[in-house]
C-alpha cells in the first residue's frame, strides 16, 4: 500500500525522502513524488508514474534543495496509476501540498461542494479533494494549517493517514492518521514521519506511533533555538512536537525506542528478500521459541496466555480471523487448537467476518493474526469483536502496530521486517506461535497428555535443524522449476494439517510468478478438480507420513492414471511415493501438528524459483501491496 516519508531539520531532505521512498517500496506502488520547500519559500513538486526511480531521473534536473519535504509511494485506489494522479497534490493556491494514504469515502460530496464554490481538480483523486478541503477551510476560517487540517479531517468520513506542507509556514509538517499507520522518528534538531518504521530506523530509534484521530505537528528549530544548547535533547525535541487529536484535545507525546536494525532491512548477499527470509527461518523459529520454550524443563510460558488464563480456559469458542497467509497459519492453528485444546474454533475471513454481523459472545476469545499488524479488514474485525466484549489475542510481527495495541493480549512473531512481499518467515512463525497457544491452552485444561505435550515441545526445539536440512534441497527444487515454467496452471493437494500448507504453497505461486494455481484438500478432488488433470497439469501433493497419509496416495494413484504430473513432498524415506510420483522432495519426519513447518517450506522454494525463472518480480509483484491499509 502506499508510502508516507516526511522530513523536516537542518540536513538537505530530498535525499533522505528518495531514501524512505526505496525502503518502503517493499509495501507495493504505482507512483511516486516527492514536494520540497526550498530557501526561496517555493514549494516545489516532482512526479512520475513508475518505480521511485523513474521520479529520481525526472527531478535529476530540477531544483530539490530544501530542508523540509513530504514523499510519497501511491497505489492506486481512485483513479489509475499516472503521474497526474500521483502524490503529493497541491490546493489551488498552490500554498498547500498533500500526501495521503488511505480512502476518503465521502470525497464525492465534498468535491462536489468544493467545486460549487470554484475549486478546480486536477486530478481524479480523492487525496486532492481532501487538500482542497483544507485550503477552504483555512481561508474561510482564517485558521492556521493544523486547525484547518483538524477541521477538514472532522468532515472525513474514511481511513487516512496524511502530511501535509504549508509554503507560509517553511518550518512545518502537519500530518494526522485514522487507519493508516503513521511513525514519527525524533532526531537531533529533525523530525522523521513514515508510514512504517523502515525510513527512519537508520536515523534515530526515539519514536511515536500517532494514533487514530491525532494530528501531529512537526516544527525544526529556527537558528536562534539551535544556538540554545542549555536545554536538554529530549525536553527541547518533544517542545517541537505537539500532537492533538482532530477536536483538539492536547495529548502527550509518548516515546518508544526502536527495535529494529538497519542489516535487517538489507538483502544480505541473496538475490531477493524473498530468498534471504525463506532461509532466515531456522533462525526465525528458534527466535519466536526462544524465552518461551524451556527445553530444559520441557514447558512453554507464553505471558500473553498465562496473564489471561481464564479468559482461554472459561472460553466456549475460539474465533480466528485473518487474511490471506495469516489465514492459512490461522487454519491451521484450528486443528492444533481442536486437538489438544478441544475448545470449537471457527477461522474467518477478516474482509467477511466484520460485514456479516456474526454472533460474538464475551466469553469468546478472538484471535487476529497479522504479520504487519495494520491489515485495515483485521483491524475492523477485531474493533467490532472488541465492541461485542470478546477477548482479543493478536499474533502479530510488527511491534507497536495498531492490532496489537487494540488487543488485549497476545503475542508478538519477532522474525524481524519482512520485506518480500510474498510472506515466507512470518508465516511459519505465526503457525509456531499459534501452535504454542494451543499446547498452552491444552496443557492447562489438561485435555492433551503431559505424554504427548512433552514429545511436541521436544520436537518444536527440533524444528530449526530439521527444517535447515529442507533447505539443503534448494538446488533440486531450482531443478524442478525450470521444468514448471511452461504450465499455465497448477493445483496443490494436501490433507489434515496440510491442507492450509496446499492453499499456501498455491498462492506463492500465484503471488510471484502469476501461474494459476488453486490449493484443495486432496479428498475434494474426485468432487470437480479431477477434471483438470492432463498431462499439461502439475500437481503438487503434500504427502508427509501422518493419518491420512494412505488416503493421500490413492489421489496420488488417482492422478497418475490420469496422467497428471505428481511433485510430492514426502517424508524421508517414503518409497511408496516415491515409486509413484514424478518428482519428490523428502522432509524429515515430525510430529503430524509440526509437518506444516517442513512441509511449507519447498512450497515456498518452488514459488520463489518458477518466479525467478520467469523473470518476473519477486519482491515486488504486480499490484500487490505489503501491508494492505485498505479495505
Ligand atoms: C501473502 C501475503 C498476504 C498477507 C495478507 C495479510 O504472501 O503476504 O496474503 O498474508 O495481506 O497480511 P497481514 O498478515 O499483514 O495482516
Amino acid at each position: 500500500m502506499c508510502g508516507i516519508v516526511g522530513y523536516v531539520g537542518r540536513r538537505q531532505a530530498y535525499g533522505i525522502l528518495i531514501k524512505g521512498l526505496h525502503r518502503l517500496e517493499y509495501r507495493g506502488y504505482d507512483s511516486a513524488g516527492v514536494a520540497l520547500i526550498n530557501k526561496a519559500g517555493n514549494l516545489n513538486i516532482y512526479k512520475a508514474k513508475g518505480k521511485v526511480s523513474e521520479l529520481e531521473a525526472f527531478a535529476a534536473d530540477k531544483d530539490i534543495t530544501g530542508t523540509i519535504g513530504i514523499a510519497h509511494t501511491r497505489w492506486a485506489t481512485h483513479g489509475e496509476p499516472s503521474t497526474i494522479n500521483a502524490h503529493p497534490h497541491y490546493s489551488e493556491s498552490e500554498q498547500l501540498a498533500i500526501i495521503h494514504n488511505g480512502i476518503i469515502e465521502n470525497y464525492a460530496v465534498l468535491k462536489q461542494g468544493l467545486e460549487q464554490e470554484g475549486y478546480t481538480f486536477k486530478s481524479d483523486t480523492d487525496t486532492e479533494v481532501l487538500v482542497q478541503l483544507i485550503e477552504y477551510t483555512q481561508l474561510n476560517q482564517g485558521t492556521d494549517t493544523k486547525t484547518a487540517v483538524q477541521l477538514a479531517l472532522q468532515q472525513v468520513v474514511g481511513a487516512y493517514a496524511i502530511a501535509v506542507l504549508d509554503k507560509r509556514h517553511p518550518d512545518t509538517i502537519v500530518a494526522a492518521r485514522k487507519g493508516s499507520p503513521l511513525v514519527v522518528g525524533i532526531g537531533d534538531d529533525e523530525f522523521f514521519l513514515a508510514s512504517d518504521a523502515t525510513p527512519i530506523v537508520e536515523y534515530t530509534d526515539r519514536v511515536i506511533y500517532i494514533e487514530d484521530e491525532e494530528v501531529v505537528t512537526l516544527r525544526a528549530k529556527s537558528k536562534e533555538q539551535v544556538a540554545q544548547t542549555q536545554m536538554k535533547k529530549e525536553q527541547d525535541s518533544e517542545s517541537l512536537i505537539d500532537i492533538t487529536t482532530i477536536n483538539n484535545v492536547q495529548k502527550t507525546p509518548e516515546i518508544k525506542r526502536l527495535e529494529m536494525s538497519l542489516s535487517q532491512l538489507e538483502k544480505c548477499g541473496y538475490p531477493h528478500f524473498m530468498l534471504k527470509e525463506i532461509y532466515e527461518q531456522p533462525r526465525t523459529l528458534a527466535d519466536s521459541m526462544r524465552g518461551r520454550i524451556n527445553m530444559q524443563q520441557d514447558n512453554i510460558a507464553l505471558s500473553g496466555f498465562i496473564d489471561n488464563k481464564d479468559r482461554f480456559l472459561n472460553a466456549k469458542r475460539i474465533i480466528i480471523t485473518a487474511c490471506g497467509t495469516s489465514w492459512h497459519a490461522g487454519l491451521i492453528a484450528m486443528y492444533a487448537i481442536e486437538e489438544f485444546a478441544q475448545i470449537p474454533v471457527e477461522v474467518e475471513y477478516s474482509s467477511e467476518f466484520r460485514y456479516r454481523k456474526p454472533v460474538i459472545n464475551k466469553d469468546d476469545v478472538v484471535v487476529a493474526i497479522s504479520q504487519s499488524g495494520e491489515t485495515a479488514d483485521t483491524l475492523a474485525a477485531i474493533q467490532l469483536a472488541k465492541a461485542k466484549g470478546a477477548f482479543i489475542f493478536s499474533i502479530c510481527n510488527v511491534v507497536g502496530a495498531s492490532i496489537p495495541r487494540l488487543s488485549d493480549s497476545g503475542c508478538y512473531t519477532h522474525v524481524g521486517p519482512e520485506i518480500g512481499v510474498a510472506s515466507t518467515k512470518a508465516f511459519t512463525a505465526q503457525v509456531i506461535a499459534l501452535t504454542m497457544l494451543a499446547l498452552c491452552i491444552g496443557k492447562a485444561k489438561k485435555t492433551i497428555s503431559n505424554e504427548k505435550y512433552l514429545h511436541i515441545v521436544r520436537e518444536l526445539g527440533q524444528i530449526p535443524n530439521k527444517m535447515s536440512l529442507v533447505l539443503e534441497q534448494d538446488r533440486k527444487l531450482a531443478e524442478f522449476a525450470k521444468t514448471f515454467t511452461y504450465a499455465q496452471n497448477f493445483i496443490y493437494l494436501g490433507r489434515g494439517y496440510n491442507y492450509p500448507v496446499a492453499m499456501e504453497g498455491a498462492l506463492k505461486l500465484k503471488e510471484i510468478s502469476y501461474i494459476h494455481a488453486e490449493g484443495y484438500p486432496a479428498a475434494e478432488m474426485k468432487h470437480g478438480p479431477i477434471a483438470l488433470i492432463s498431462q499439461e497439469m502439475p500437481v503438487v501433493v503434500v504427502a508427509p507420513h501422518c493419518g491420512t497419509y494412505e488416503k493421500v496416495v490413492s489421489n496420488i494413484q488417482e492422478i497418475k492414471a490420469r496422467k497428471g504430473r505428481v511433485i510430492a513432498i514426502v517424508s524421508e524415506g517414503d518409497e511408496v511415493v516415491k515409486n509413484i510420483a514424478d518428482y519428490t522432495i523428502e522432509v524429515p519426519s515430525t510430529e503430524e501438528c509440526l509437518t506444516p513447518l517442513l512441509t511449507v517450506v519447498p512450497l515456498q522454494l518452488l514459488a520463489y524459483h518458477i518466479a525467478v525463472v520467469k523473470g518476473c518480480d519477486v519482491d515486488q509483484p504486480r499490484n500487490l501491496a505489503k501491508s494492505v491499509t485498505v479495505e
